[in-house]
C-alpha cells in the first residue's frame, strides 16, 4: 500500500493540508496518510525544524504533501540562529529528499481570466510549466565569502547536474504540447554556455521530437508577461528559476491557485507555493486550492495515477468558478470550497 507523509506545518498549513488529505483519501483510499512535525511547530516540541523522526520517516513514503512552514514577522521564530528556523527545516528536507527538479505549472483556467492583472486575451489559455533546477547553482556552492567590503558566490553547474533536470522537462514536454525553451544567460556567463550546450545535445542524442529553443533570460522576463502564450516548458537553472517563477506566479492572480512538485531520485515533494499566511492563519478562510492541486500532482507524479489527477484537477477548476474564496473576490471560507471539491468529483 502506498505511503504518504503529510507535514502541515504552520500558520495556514494545517488547514489546507487537512482539506487536501480529505481529497486524496477520496480518490485514493488505499493511500496510507501518515503526519509528521515540520517547522515552527516542530521547532517548539522537538528543538529542531525538522526533528529526527521526520526524517527517519521519510525512508518509507512513497511521496510528501507539505503545507507551509514560518510564523509572523514578530514571532519569537524569527529570532533563532538561521539553522533552527523554520524556513531552515524546508531547506534541509528538500535536500534530503533530493529533490532537484522544481515543477510549477502556471496555468489559466477558462473562465477565470478575470482574476488576472495580464488583459483577458493575453492571459487566456496560458499553460506553462516552469522546471526550475532545484539544488545547484549559486543558492547551493559553497565556495562564498563575504569579508570586509568584498563578497562572492559562485555559480557552479556540471553536465550530470544539468542533464538529470533537463530529462525532466523533455520528459513532461512530451506529456504536453512538445516544446521546451531553455532559459540562460550564455551572451555573458560561461556556465550557461555549458548549460545551453549540454541541453541542446541532451536533446539531439535522446529528445528528437522535443522542439527546443533558447533564450536569455533577461528577454524572457519581459516576454513571460507580455507574451505568456509563447511558452509550454521554460527549463531554468536556480535563481533565474526562483525570479521567473514568482514573476509568472502574477498571471493566474493569487497565490492561493499555485502549486508545486519538487521531483528527484526518491520519493516527490509536493507543496503550495505560498507561505504560511499568518494574517489568516487560524480562521478558516484560507483557500486550499493549491494544496489540493498540489495533491493532484503527487498522484500523478509521485503515485502514478493520472486518471485521479485529472480528476481532482476538473473539480478544483469548478469549485474555483461556483465557489471562489475570498483571495479571489468571492466568499467561500475553506470548507465550503474543499466540499465543492469533494461534490465536483463525485460528478466528474
Ligand atoms: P504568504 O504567501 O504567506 O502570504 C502572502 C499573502 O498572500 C498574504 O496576504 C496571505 O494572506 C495571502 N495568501 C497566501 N496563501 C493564501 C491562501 N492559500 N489563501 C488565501 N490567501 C493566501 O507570504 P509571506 O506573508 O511573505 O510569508 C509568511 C510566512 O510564510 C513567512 O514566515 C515566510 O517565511 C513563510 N513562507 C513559507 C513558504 C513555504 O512554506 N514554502 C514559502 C514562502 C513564505
Ligand atoms: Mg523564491
Amino acid at each position: 500500500m502506498p505511503k504518504v507523509i503529510t507535514l502541515p506545518g504552520d500558520g495556514i498549513g494545517p488547514e489546507i493540508t487537512a482539506a487536501a488529505a480529505q481529497v486524496l483519501r477520496e480518490v485514493a483510499p488505499d493511500v496510507t496518510l501518515e503526519e509528521h512535525a515540520l517547522g515552527g511547530g516542530a521547532y517548539d516540541v522537538y528543538g529542531d525544524p525538522f526533528p529526527q523522526r521526520t526524517r527517519d520517516a521519510l525512508s518509507e513514503a512513497d511521496a510528501v504533501l507539505l503545507g507551509t512552514v514560518g510564523g509572523a514577522q514578530d514571532s519569537p521564530w524569527n529570532k533563532l540562529p538561521r539553522p533552527q528556523r523554520p524556513e531552515s527545516g524546508l531547506l534541509a528536507l528538500r535536500k534530503a529528499l533530493g529533490c532537484y527538479a522544481n515543477l510549477r505549472p502556471v496555468r489559466v483556467q477558462p473562465g477565470l481570466e478575470h482574476l488576472s492583472p495580464l488583459k483577458p486575451e493575453l492571459a487566456r489559455g496560458v499553460d506553462i510549466l516552469i522546471v526550475r533546477e532545484l539544488l545547484g547553482g549559486i543558492y547551493f556552492d559553497q565556495d562564498r565569502k563575504i569579508e570586509g567590503d568584498a563578497a562572492y558566490n559562485t555559480m557552479r553547474y556540471t553536465t550530470p547536474e544539468v542533464e538529470r533536470v533537463a530529462r525532466v522537462a523533455f520528459w513532461a514536454a512530451e506529456q504536453r504540447r512538445g516544446r521546451v525553451t531553455s532559459v540562460d544567460k550564455a551572451n555573458v556567463l560561461e556556465v550557461s554556455e555549458l548549460w545551453r550546450r549540454d541541453v541542446q545535445a541532451l536533446r539531439d542524442r535522446s529528445y528528437r521530437g522535443i522542439h527546443l529553443n533558447h533564450e536569455y533570460v533577461d528577454s524572457v522576463a519581459m516576454l513571460i508577461v507580455s507574451n505568456p502564450s509563447r511558452y509550454d516548458v521554460i527549463l531554468t537553472e536556480n535563481l533565474f528559476g526562483d525570479i521567473l517563477s514568482d514573476l509568472a506566479a502574477v498571471i493566474p492572480g493569487s497565490l492561493g491557485v499555485m502549486p508545486s512538485a519538487s521531483l528527484g531520485d526518491g520519493a516527490g515533494l509536493f507543496e503550495p507555493i505560498h507561505g504560511s499566511a499568518p494574517d489568516i492563519a487560524g480562521q478558516g478562510v484560507a483557500n486550499p486550492a493549491a494544496a489540493i492541486l498540489s495533491a493532484a500532482m503527487l498522484l500523478r507524479h509521485g503515485l502514478k495515477r493520472p486518471d485521479a489527477a485529472n480528476q481532482v484537477d476538473r473539480a478544483v477548476a469548478f469549485a474555483l468558478r461556483s465557489h471562489p474564496t475570498r483571495d479571489l473576490g468571492g466568499q467561500a471560507d475553506t470548507g465550503t470550497f474543499t466540499r465543492a471539491v469533494l461534490e465536483a468529483l463525485d460528478t466528474s
